[in-house]
């Protein structure tokens, strides 16, 4: 809709940015069903980063959907738009220098494309957190599992809303297996991170 918009010239850019900050600029996205465990993997990223003095930081769906996304719901229309949100700010963020990582359900591959296509080429590292419904629905930290069964809520994931399973994702997290705890997940992210030479200035 927005017509006869210019995009400004002359801003610092990514380059000179990331050489201000030591490191490039990349968005994790981890996606997976709720409960699965993609903010605590986000969250132990966040800290193997801090503790290097790596410029990180993170978006997280219930954290959007109390504020920049506060006025959606979860049909798959405003799925697409909350992700097209927090895709479009990864993207600034990761043009910021930032190492970002994005814990989102992002349950269609359409949506995690537009995701994709709104950072830099190859800036975009998919995660995808896999744990089976009845895990996840065993774990219920939110009780969310519960009250979907009772019908008390609507297109639930995994229960009355679709997950499509990505197809080729840089990295599979297996949570349901008690090794992979979040820590050592995140230890794979980081070292993903390291082997496509994001970290290094
Ligand atoms: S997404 O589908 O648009 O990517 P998002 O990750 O932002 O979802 O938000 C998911 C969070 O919203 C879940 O962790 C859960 O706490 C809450 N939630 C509330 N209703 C639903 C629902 N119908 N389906 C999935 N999650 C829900």
């Amino acid at each position: 809709m927005a017509e006869n918009i210019f995009v400004p010239q002359g801003y610092p850019t990514r380059a000179e940015r990331e050489a201000i900050n030591g490191h490039s600029g990349v968005c994790v996205w981890l996606t997976g069903l709720s409960a699965s465990g993609k903010t605590s993997i986000a969250i132990e990223v966040q800290r193997l980063l801090q503790e290097r003095g790596l410029h990180a930081h993170a978006l997280d769906g219930d954290v959007m959907r109390s504020g920049l996304s506060a006025d959606l719901g979860f049909t798959p229309e405003d799925r697409a738009e909350n992700i097209r949100r927090a895709g479009a700010v990864a993207g600034l963020m990761v043009n910021a220098g930032l190492i970002v990582t994005c814990a989102f359900i992002s349950p269609y591959a359409a949506g995690r494309a537009a995701a994709r296509a709104a950072m830099p080429e190859g800036h975009f590292i998919e995660c995808y957190v896999q744990c089976t419904v009845e895990v996840c629905e065993s774990r219920d930290p939110k009780g969310l599992y519960a009250r979907a069964r009772a019908g008390e809520i609507q297109n639930f994931t995994g229960i009355s809303s679709t997950y499509e399973i990505p197809e080729s994702p840089d990295l599979v997290l297996e949570t349901h297996i008690e090794d992979n705890t979040p820590r050592a997940c995140a230890e794979q992210v980081i070292a993903l991170l390291e082997s496509r030479g994001f970290l290094k200035g």
